[in-house]
């Protein structure tokens, strides 16, 4: 999967991308991610990439110019979706993550400010995303949920390539939830493991964690 992510601040990328499973899926090329600072790409002298919101209202915009010439660069080499990650867009979901890990490539648009003037929306994004209902000051923590989410669901990116299968919200076995986990010791400050998963009895194992989803 190639994700190129637009932002004005790249280095906010920096601590996330260089440990753990989204590192090595980095590592072996199983993705790979270009960042394209949208402030390289205003033509305004001081490098401004926004301004004041016709009709006025608080905060500022981010303007068309850098978010059109930005976009345009990176369609020449990531052919994907533009997503703009907005808390108005759709929310997203293990299945949409699980479609989206079909995809080969994917450009994420993050925002700031107020968010962008509605011409790069109408014009050249092709998916809303939120996250959620709620505000962030901006795209990027979005875009980090979306690229950890779609990455881990890529073949050989988690070490066991089948262990999303068994987790939450998992279509393959139309789950919503999961049963409670335990690992050693069998008996923590008096709190005991369910005999069950102790007893190395398939069946009866699969008709606990059944009984148990959460
Ligand atoms: C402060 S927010 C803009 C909020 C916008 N004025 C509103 O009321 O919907 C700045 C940027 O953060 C990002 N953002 C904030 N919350 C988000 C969410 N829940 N999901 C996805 N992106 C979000 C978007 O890219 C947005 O352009």
């Amino acid at each position: 999967m190639h994700f190129t992510v637009l932002t004005l601040f790249p280095n906010l990328f920096d601590s996330y991308l260089a440990d753990s499973i989204i590192k090595r899926a980095l590592d072996k090329n199983l993705i790979k991610i270009d960042f394209l600072n949208i402030r390289d790409f205003s033509q305004d002298k001081h490098k401004k990439v926004d301004d004041n919101p016709y009709g006025g209202g608080a905060g500022m915009l981010m303007t068309c110019q850098p978010l059109f010439d930005a976009i345009k660069e990176a369609k020449k080499k990531n052919k994907g979706k533009v997503i703009y990650l907005s808390p108005k867009g759709k929310t997203f979901t293990q299945s949409k993550a699980e479609r989206m890990s079909k995809d080969k490539e994917l450009i994420l648009l993050c925002g700031r400010y107020e968010g962008i003037d509605q011409r790069v929306i109408d014009k050249l994004v092709d998916e809303e995303i939120s996250i959620g209902k709620y505000v962030l000051t901006g795209g990027e923590l979005p875009a980090m949920i979306l690229i950890d989410t779609i990455s881990r669901l890529l073949p050989n990116v988690l070490g066991n390539e089948y262990s999303h299968e068994e987790e939450s919200f998992s279509k393959i076995l139309n789950r919503k939830k999961e049963y409670p986990h335990y690992t050693k010791p069998e008996i923590y400050e008096g709190l005991k493991a369910p005999e069950v998963l102790l007893s190395g009895h398939h069946k009866k194992i699969k008709e606990w964690r059944k009984k148990t989803l959460l």
